[in-house]
Protein backbone atom coordinates (compact mmCIF):
# COMPACT_ATOMS: atom_id res chain seq x y z
CA UNK A 1 0.00 0.00 0.00
CA UNK A 2 1.32 3.49 -0.87
CA UNK A 3 1.95 5.55 2.15
CA UNK A 4 0.49 8.39 3.89
CA UNK A 5 2.58 11.66 4.25
CA UNK A 6 1.20 14.18 6.30
CA UNK A 7 2.63 17.61 6.96
CA UNK A 8 1.60 19.18 10.20
CA UNK A 9 1.62 23.12 9.29
CA UNK A 10 3.56 24.49 12.85
CA UNK A 11 4.38 28.13 11.38
CA UNK A 12 1.23 31.17 11.86
CA UNK A 13 1.78 32.14 8.29
CA UNK A 14 2.57 29.98 4.81
CA UNK A 15 5.17 31.81 3.02
CA UNK A 16 5.98 31.53 -0.30
CA UNK A 17 9.06 28.89 0.28
CA UNK A 18 6.41 27.09 2.43
CA UNK A 19 3.97 27.09 -0.47
CA UNK A 20 6.46 25.90 -3.58
CA UNK A 21 7.49 23.02 -1.08
CA UNK A 22 4.27 21.87 -0.30
CA UNK A 23 3.36 22.01 -3.63
CA UNK A 24 6.11 19.91 -5.01
CA UNK A 25 5.38 17.65 -2.40
CA UNK A 26 1.65 17.29 -3.41
CA UNK A 27 2.61 16.62 -7.41
CA UNK A 28 5.32 14.39 -6.62
CA UNK A 29 2.86 11.97 -3.98
CA UNK A 30 0.12 12.45 -6.36
CA UNK A 31 2.71 11.28 -9.14
CA UNK A 32 3.17 7.92 -7.48
CA UNK A 33 -0.35 7.17 -5.75
CA UNK A 34 0.57 8.21 -2.25
CA UNK A 35 -1.84 10.60 -0.07
CA UNK A 36 -0.53 14.25 1.00
CA UNK A 37 -2.41 16.18 3.75
CA UNK A 38 -1.41 19.14 5.45
CA UNK A 39 -3.14 19.50 8.49
CA UNK A 40 -3.97 21.96 11.56
CA UNK A 41 -3.88 24.62 9.01
CA UNK A 42 -5.94 27.30 10.58
CA UNK A 43 -9.24 28.20 8.87
CA UNK A 44 -8.29 31.59 8.84
CA UNK A 45 -5.58 31.24 7.21
CA UNK A 46 -5.45 32.28 3.10
CA UNK A 47 -4.33 29.58 1.08
CA UNK A 48 -2.33 31.15 -1.75
CA UNK A 49 -4.69 29.68 -4.90
CA UNK A 50 -1.84 28.09 -7.00
CA UNK A 51 -1.22 25.93 -3.75
CA UNK A 52 -4.82 25.25 -3.23
CA UNK A 53 -5.14 24.19 -6.86
CA UNK A 54 -2.27 21.70 -6.92
CA UNK A 55 -3.35 18.44 -7.37
CA UNK A 56 -2.79 15.82 -5.18
CA UNK A 57 -2.96 18.57 -1.74
CA UNK A 58 -5.48 17.63 0.80
CA UNK A 59 -6.05 20.56 3.08
CA UNK A 60 -6.79 19.59 6.61
CA UNK A 61 -7.92 21.97 9.92
CA UNK A 62 -7.74 19.08 12.45
CA UNK A 63 -4.67 17.98 13.60
CA UNK A 64 -2.74 14.64 12.84
CA UNK A 65 -3.51 13.52 16.63
CA UNK A 66 -7.47 14.38 15.63
CA UNK A 67 -7.31 12.71 12.01
CA UNK A 68 -5.38 9.39 13.06
CA UNK A 69 -6.56 9.07 17.09
CA UNK A 70 -7.29 5.49 16.18
CA UNK A 71 -3.91 4.56 14.91
CA UNK A 72 -1.33 6.21 16.55
CA UNK A 73 1.11 3.41 16.74
CA UNK A 74 0.63 3.40 12.63
CA UNK A 75 2.59 7.31 12.50
CA UNK A 76 5.90 7.49 12.55
CA UNK A 77 7.49 11.19 13.28
CA UNK A 78 10.43 11.96 10.73
CA UNK A 79 12.52 12.95 13.74
CA UNK A 80 15.91 14.74 12.83
CA UNK A 81 17.35 13.58 16.68
CA UNK A 82 15.21 10.22 16.77
CA UNK A 83 17.99 7.24 17.84
CA UNK A 84 17.20 5.21 14.74
CA UNK A 85 17.73 5.83 11.13
CA UNK A 86 14.28 5.29 8.53
CA UNK A 87 14.89 1.96 6.97
CA UNK A 88 12.33 0.27 3.74
CA UNK A 89 10.92 -2.09 6.78
CA UNK A 90 9.52 0.43 8.22
CA UNK A 91 7.03 0.98 5.24
CA UNK A 92 5.24 -2.51 6.69
CA UNK A 93 5.07 -1.45 9.87
CA UNK A 94 4.03 2.23 9.51
CA UNK A 95 1.21 3.85 7.53
CA UNK A 96 1.66 7.02 7.68
CA UNK A 97 4.99 9.29 7.79
CA UNK A 98 4.61 12.86 9.76
CA UNK A 99 6.62 15.80 9.19
CA UNK A 100 7.32 18.97 10.63
CA UNK A 101 5.93 21.95 8.66
CA UNK A 102 8.72 24.31 9.82
CA UNK A 103 11.02 26.41 7.52
CA UNK A 104 14.79 25.25 7.46
CA UNK A 105 16.86 27.31 9.87
CA UNK A 106 20.54 27.20 10.51
CA UNK A 107 21.40 26.49 13.28
CA UNK A 108 18.38 24.17 13.18
CA UNK A 109 15.93 25.04 16.69
CA UNK A 110 14.47 21.63 17.21
CA UNK A 111 10.95 22.68 16.63
CA UNK A 112 10.14 18.83 15.42
CA UNK A 113 10.07 18.96 19.27
CA UNK A 114 6.39 19.98 19.07
CA UNK A 115 5.56 16.86 17.50
CA UNK A 116 8.55 14.50 19.29
CA UNK A 117 5.98 15.23 22.68
CA UNK A 118 2.69 13.84 21.52
CA UNK A 119 4.98 10.56 21.53
CA UNK A 120 4.75 9.05 17.99
CA UNK A 121 7.47 6.83 17.49
CA UNK A 122 10.75 8.48 15.59
CA UNK A 123 13.04 7.90 12.57
CA UNK A 124 15.77 10.10 11.32
CA UNK A 125 17.15 10.46 8.14
CA UNK A 126 20.47 10.62 8.31
CA UNK A 127 22.41 13.51 10.61
CA UNK A 128 21.90 16.34 8.49
CA UNK A 129 18.91 18.87 7.88
CA UNK A 130 16.82 18.56 4.89
CA UNK A 131 14.45 20.55 3.40
CA UNK A 132 10.71 19.38 4.44
CA UNK A 133 9.62 18.74 0.32
CA UNK A 134 13.26 16.43 0.53
CA UNK A 135 12.55 14.85 3.95
CA UNK A 136 9.33 13.65 2.17
CA UNK A 137 10.85 12.72 -1.06
CA UNK A 138 13.87 10.97 0.79
CA UNK A 139 11.11 9.01 3.18
CA UNK A 140 9.27 7.95 -0.45
CA UNK A 141 12.41 6.26 -1.37
CA UNK A 142 13.31 3.98 1.77
CA UNK A 143 9.82 2.75 2.37
CA UNK A 144 7.89 2.79 -0.71
CA UNK A 145 10.68 2.26 -3.40
CA UNK A 146 12.86 0.53 -0.96
CA UNK A 147 16.07 2.38 -1.29
CA UNK A 148 18.59 1.86 1.98
CA UNK A 149 18.63 5.37 3.23
CA UNK A 150 22.67 5.04 2.43
CA UNK A 151 22.19 4.76 -0.99
CA UNK A 152 20.46 7.29 -2.21
CA UNK A 153 22.30 10.09 -3.67
CA UNK A 154 22.60 13.33 -1.50
CA UNK A 155 23.97 16.46 -2.01
CA UNK A 156 25.17 18.69 0.96
CA UNK A 157 25.14 21.93 1.12
CA UNK A 158 25.30 23.24 -2.59
CA UNK A 159 26.11 26.68 -3.71
CA UNK A 160 23.47 28.65 -5.78
CA UNK A 161 24.37 31.21 -8.19
CA UNK A 162 22.94 34.47 -7.44
CA UNK A 163 24.35 36.45 -10.24
CA UNK A 164 28.00 36.97 -11.83
CA UNK A 165 29.58 37.95 -8.31
CA UNK A 166 27.37 36.44 -5.56
CA UNK A 167 26.94 33.26 -4.15
CA UNK A 168 24.78 31.84 -1.14
CA UNK A 169 25.03 28.03 0.24
CA UNK A 170 21.86 26.09 0.99
CA UNK A 171 22.39 25.20 4.61
CA UNK A 172 20.84 21.50 4.24
CA UNK A 173 20.82 18.32 2.46
CA UNK A 174 19.35 17.31 -0.75
CA UNK A 175 18.75 14.50 -3.26
CA UNK A 176 20.97 14.47 -6.48
CA UNK A 177 19.15 14.56 -9.59
CA UNK A 178 20.94 12.40 -12.85
CA UNK A 179 22.59 15.72 -13.80
CA UNK A 180 23.99 15.90 -10.34
CA UNK A 181 21.82 19.24 -9.53
CA UNK A 182 19.86 18.93 -5.95
CA UNK A 183 15.99 18.80 -6.36
CA UNK A 184 14.34 21.38 -5.35
CA UNK A 185 10.62 22.54 -6.07
CA UNK A 186 9.77 24.35 -9.17
CA UNK A 187 10.44 28.06 -8.90
CA UNK A 188 12.87 28.00 -5.92
CA UNK A 189 16.00 28.96 -7.30
CA UNK A 190 14.30 31.89 -8.69
CA UNK A 191 12.33 32.73 -5.19
CA UNK A 192 16.29 32.32 -3.59
CA UNK A 193 17.96 34.56 -6.10
CA UNK A 194 15.13 37.29 -5.85
CA UNK A 195 15.32 36.92 -1.98
CA UNK A 196 18.75 37.49 -1.80
CA UNK A 197 18.45 40.40 -4.28
CA UNK A 198 16.21 41.93 -1.89
CA UNK A 199 18.40 41.71 0.87
CA UNK A 200 21.41 43.24 -1.01
CA UNK A 201 19.07 46.07 -2.13
CA UNK A 202 17.94 46.73 1.75
CA UNK A 203 21.98 46.98 2.86
CA UNK A 204 22.63 49.58 -0.27
C1 LIG B 1 13.23 21.85 7.52
S1 LIG B 1 13.05 20.49 8.62
C2 LIG B 1 12.99 21.37 10.14
C3 LIG B 1 14.09 20.97 11.03
C4 LIG B 1 14.20 22.03 12.05
N1 LIG B 1 15.14 23.04 11.89
C5 LIG B 1 13.57 21.84 13.37
O1 LIG B 1 13.37 22.90 13.97
O2 LIG B 1 13.25 20.76 13.80
C6 LIG B 1 11.33 20.06 8.42
C7 LIG B 1 10.98 18.64 8.76
O3 LIG B 1 11.69 17.73 7.91
C8 LIG B 1 11.99 16.52 8.60
N2 LIG B 1 13.46 16.34 8.59
C9 LIG B 1 14.39 17.17 8.03
N3 LIG B 1 15.63 16.64 8.17
C10 LIG B 1 15.49 15.45 8.81
C11 LIG B 1 16.41 14.42 9.24
N4 LIG B 1 17.71 14.52 9.04
N5 LIG B 1 15.89 13.34 9.90
C12 LIG B 1 14.55 13.24 10.12
N6 LIG B 1 13.64 14.17 9.74
C13 LIG B 1 14.11 15.26 9.09
C14 LIG B 1 11.41 16.66 10.01
O4 LIG B 1 10.11 16.07 10.04
C15 LIG B 1 11.32 18.17 10.17
O5 LIG B 1 10.32 18.55 11.11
Amino acid sequence: MAPTFVVEHLDPELGPWSTLEYACIARESHARGARFLLSSVPAELKMPADLAATQGLEVEQRSVEEIFADRKDKVCLLDPSAKTELNPQDGETFDVFLFGGILGDDPPRDRTSELRKKGYVGRRLGPKQMTTDTAVRVTRMVVHEKVPLEEIPYLDYPELLINDHERTEMPFRYVKDADGKPIMPDGMVDLIKNDADKSLDDLM
